[in-house]
């Protein structure tokens, strides 16, 4: 069996826990109808967001190996880690002044939104990410305060755990398109294949087909 056949069959699983817990969360609402405000403050705070990004940096010393597939330099190397210094060349600045933006492109939320990870996110999410890394790992993979540790890595890689459940994202051609779409002042056509291609970094010897839709 593959390893994605058998993700799918942890989907159904996760697809159930899903249910339940959406069921639950509906017992809870009703409970809460019933409590104190400061009750409801503390319900609150509890279901607080459970994964936070944690900067592609930390994602290094596990992914930049040659054996590992030097994920890191491949995106390193890459446009997408070099999107925020983009935004202070005097071409950005010219497109942001076009636009009638009053502040170097840097420093308008306009810009800067889809130039790094998890821009305008609240704290507790965008953690420790700082705009200079760009578009960083998890701005595609999801925030990775959860799935970083290396037992879940190794579990998530050999598909007995639901990606959703630790925060990992599959970086589908709808991630990408959040920000490759024609809000973009210079957009070129998207193409997932042709796009995804260029910023190939598979694991070695990892089934081929899995870079494919
Ligand atoms: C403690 C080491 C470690 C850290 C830190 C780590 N990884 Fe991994 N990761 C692994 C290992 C081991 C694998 C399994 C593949 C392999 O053997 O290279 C893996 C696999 C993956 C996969 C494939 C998962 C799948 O479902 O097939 C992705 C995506 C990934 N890592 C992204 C990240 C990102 C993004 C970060 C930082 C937020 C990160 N990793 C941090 C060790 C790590
Ligand atoms: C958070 C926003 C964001 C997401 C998500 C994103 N990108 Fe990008 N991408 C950018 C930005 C911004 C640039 C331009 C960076 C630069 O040139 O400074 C870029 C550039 C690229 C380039 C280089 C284009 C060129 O003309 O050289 C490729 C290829 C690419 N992205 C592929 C992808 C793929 C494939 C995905 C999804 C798997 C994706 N991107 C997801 C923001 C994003
Ligand atoms: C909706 C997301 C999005 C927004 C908003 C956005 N960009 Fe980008 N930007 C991208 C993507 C994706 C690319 C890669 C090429 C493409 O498809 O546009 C890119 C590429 C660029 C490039 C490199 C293009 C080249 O050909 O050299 C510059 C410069 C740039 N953006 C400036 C800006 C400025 C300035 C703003 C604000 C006025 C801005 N961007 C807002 C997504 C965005
Ligand atoms: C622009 C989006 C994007 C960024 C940024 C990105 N990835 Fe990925 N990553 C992808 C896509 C797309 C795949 C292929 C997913 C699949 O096989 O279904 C992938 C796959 C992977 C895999 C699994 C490869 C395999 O052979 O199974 C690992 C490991 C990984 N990424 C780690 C990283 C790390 C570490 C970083 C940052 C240093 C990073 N990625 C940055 C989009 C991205």
């Amino acid at each position: 069996m593959t390893r994605r056949s058998r993700r799918y069959g942890i989907l159904l699983g996760g697809l159930a826990a899903c249910l339940s817990t959406l069921f639950l969360a509906a017992q809870l609402t009703a409970q809460e109808a019933g409590k104190s405000t400061e009750a409801k403050e503390i319900a609150k705070k509890e279901a607080a967001p459970a994964f936070t990004h944690i900067g592609s940096a930390k994602c290094k010393m596990c992914h930049q190996t040659a054996k590992s597939g030097a994920q890191y330099k491949l995106w390193q190397e890459s446009a997408h880690a070099k999107a925020f210094e983009t935004l202070k060349t005097p071409k950005a600045d010219e497109i942001a002044k076009k636009k009638g933006l009053t502040v170097p492109a840097a420093q308008a939320p306009e810009c800067v939104v889809c130039h790094v990870t998890a821009h305008g996110k609240p704290a507790a999410i965008r953690g420790g990410v700082k705009d200079d890394e760009g578009v960083g790992c998890e701005a595609c993979h999801g925030p990775g305060s959860e799935y970083q540790k290396l037992t879940v890595m190794k579990q998530l890689y050999a598909g007995e755990i639901e990606p959703a459940t630790v925060g990992l994202i599959e970086p589908t051609e709808a991630v990408c398109k959040t920000c490759h779409n024609e809000k973009s002042p210079t957009y070129k056509p998207f193409d997932f294949k042709t796009f995804s291609a260029k910023i190939a970094h598979p694991v070695p010897k990892a089934e081929a087909k899995e870079t494919e839709k």
